[in-house]
């Protein structure tokens, strides 16, 4: 009998900043290096109503209509990445939102000079990583 933890699934947005930048195989160059699985992943833009239902929790802030006019200006990769706590070990290879901020060694702490232009999105609970998973991938189970 197998004792192994089953792995965990995590959603992963990298933003129109980082295919614009050309930093596609970079970003996912790291997850895989990690040793996280790419389960699905596909290459599409987010239109209003899916970037609305994405940030469903953040739709109210003053943040929120910058946020969503850069989400929605240009193409994007959403993945399922898979591994042990893949959720909180993607957040730790991503870095703090602000990439000003963020420590150096992580994706946006090396990458990023901005808290809007910061690359990458990842699911930040289970919870949240279910949701999201199921709204970019209805098909996965
Ligand atoms: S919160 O309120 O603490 O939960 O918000 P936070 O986790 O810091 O950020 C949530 C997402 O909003 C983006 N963000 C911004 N976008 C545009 N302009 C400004 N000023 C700004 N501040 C935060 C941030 O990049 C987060 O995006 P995701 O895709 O969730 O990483």
């Amino acid at each position: 009998m197998s004792t192994s933890t089953p792995a965990e699934r995590t959603l992963v947005l990298i933003k129109p900043d980082a295919l614009r930048r050309g930093l596609l195989g970079e970003i996912l160059g790291r997850f895989e290096r990690k040793g996280l699985a790419i389960e699905a992943l596909v290459l599409r833009g987010m239109d209003a109503a899916l970037a609305d239902e994405h940030y469903a929790e953040h739709v109210d802030k003053a943040f929120y209509p910058p946020l969503k006019q850069f989400m929605t200006g240009g193409p994007m990769v959403a993945a399922v990445l898979a591994g042990d706590q893949a959720i909180d070990v993607v957040r730790a290879l991503v870095g703090a939102t602000d990439g000003r901020k963020a420590a150096a060694g992580t994706i946006r702490g090396d990458l990023s000079l901005s808290n809007r232009e910061n690359l990458v999105h990842a699911s930040d609970s289970p919870d949240s990583a279910k949701r999201e998973i199921a709204l970019w991938f209805p098909d996965f189970s």
